[in-house]
């Protein structure tokens, strides 16, 4: 896809009123097909489908643009709900969130505290609690507060992007935390970012296989088989054991790869996204993918 369409889809992304019309629309241009449903109780299902795969899951309540304490206070109480259902339910499943849904954009000390709460719930019901990464204007402040909370906590850990510059760097300071590695979904600078495909994957490519020599446990996080391929020719060739790191994919994208990595002998994760704030993270799908785009005219046009 050419860079315009992609800078178009990942500015709707961003567009405010946008996210939060489509809060009032329920699903619409065929998000259900990526976002598992509307609140927990429709994706528990859902999650015990996989799980009976030998798959295990990561759920992410939704949730973006977040400049109001009510907002921030209501992300935290349903995040504490989603850890609950996965206790009561025993699912096999942890959780995803972005610290701008729970007050980083707010407030610093009151962002801590609610992840505090949601640490120590998590940690009394053994889950764990991922940080995922958002643009790069947060992402200092991001590390900064993880280092903070990994001081009390050890069910945390965050997200690399590889199209950064600095996430080798970054990576030698993480060396002791689960890390999940991704290529970066939002538009960065050349200043901060690598631009070109071939450069993120390289990146990506070479970072990922210093985690896997090392000791913490890593999700390799893409849906790119090339890269899938490389990392398991080089855990055969290094004899690295399938229990230190997992392949994750989103829910939704290239589901019949999950079973067959599966059954491969790899751990596998699917990152399960759900709930009504659906619009930011849909656009930047499409904005991923040209593929993801054809399913959106389709289910316009033709339902
Ligand atoms: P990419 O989109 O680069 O595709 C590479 C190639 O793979 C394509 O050319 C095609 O051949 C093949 N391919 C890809 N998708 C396919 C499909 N659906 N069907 C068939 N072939 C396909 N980002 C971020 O900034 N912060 C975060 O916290 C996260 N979290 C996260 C969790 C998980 C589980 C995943 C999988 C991804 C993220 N991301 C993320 C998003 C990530 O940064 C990235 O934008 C997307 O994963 C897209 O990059 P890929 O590596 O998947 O392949």
């Amino acid at each position: 896809m050419g860079n315009l369409t992609r800078d178009f889809f990942i500015s709707l992304s961003n567009n405010k009123i946008l996210n939060a019309n489509a809060k009032k629309w329920g699903f619409r241009l065929g998000a259900e097909k990526f976002v598992a449903g509307i609140d927990i109780d429709s994706v528990v299902e859902t999650v015990k489908e996989i799980n009976a795969h030998g798959i295990s899951c990561t759920l992410d309540n939704l949730g973006e643009f977040v400049y109001e304490i009510e907002e921030a206070a209501f992300a935290k109480a349903e995040i504490l709900s989603v850890l609950d259902k996965i206790h009561e339910e025993n699912l096999d499943c942890h959780v995803s969130l972005k610290l701008t849904q729970i007050g980083l954009d707010i407030d610093r000390e009151y962002c801590i505290k609610n992840m505090v709460e949601i640490l120590e719930k998590a940690g009394s019901y053994n889950i764990f609690i991922n940080i995922d990464m958002e643009k790069y204007i947060h992402y200092e402040k991001t590390l900064e507060i993880l280092e903070v909370l990994r001081q009390k906590f050890d069910n945390i850990g965050t997200v690399i992007q590889t199209y950064l510059y600095r996430a080798e760097d970054d990576l030698k300071q993480l060396q002791d935390v689960r890390i999940r590695m991704v290529k970066g979904a939002y538009k960065e600078s050349e200043a901060v970012a690598f631009q070109s495909k071939e450069d993120i994957d390289a990146n990506f490519i070479k970072l990922a296989k210093g985690r896997l020599l090392g000791d913490a446990f890593t999700s390799i996080a893409t849906h790119d088989h090339r890269i899938i391929n490389e990392m398991k020719a080089f855990v055969k060739e290094n004899n690295i054991r399938k229990d230190k790191f997992e392949f994750q994919m989103l829910y939704g994208f290239r589901t019949e790869m999950h079973s067959e990595l599966r059954q491969e002998g790899y751990k596998f994760c699917t990152y399960i996204p759900f709930g009504t704030d659906w619009f930011g993270y849909f656009m930047r799908r499409l904005a991923e993918r040209p593929q993801n785009l054809n399913l959106v005219m389709k289910d316009v046009f033709y339902t």
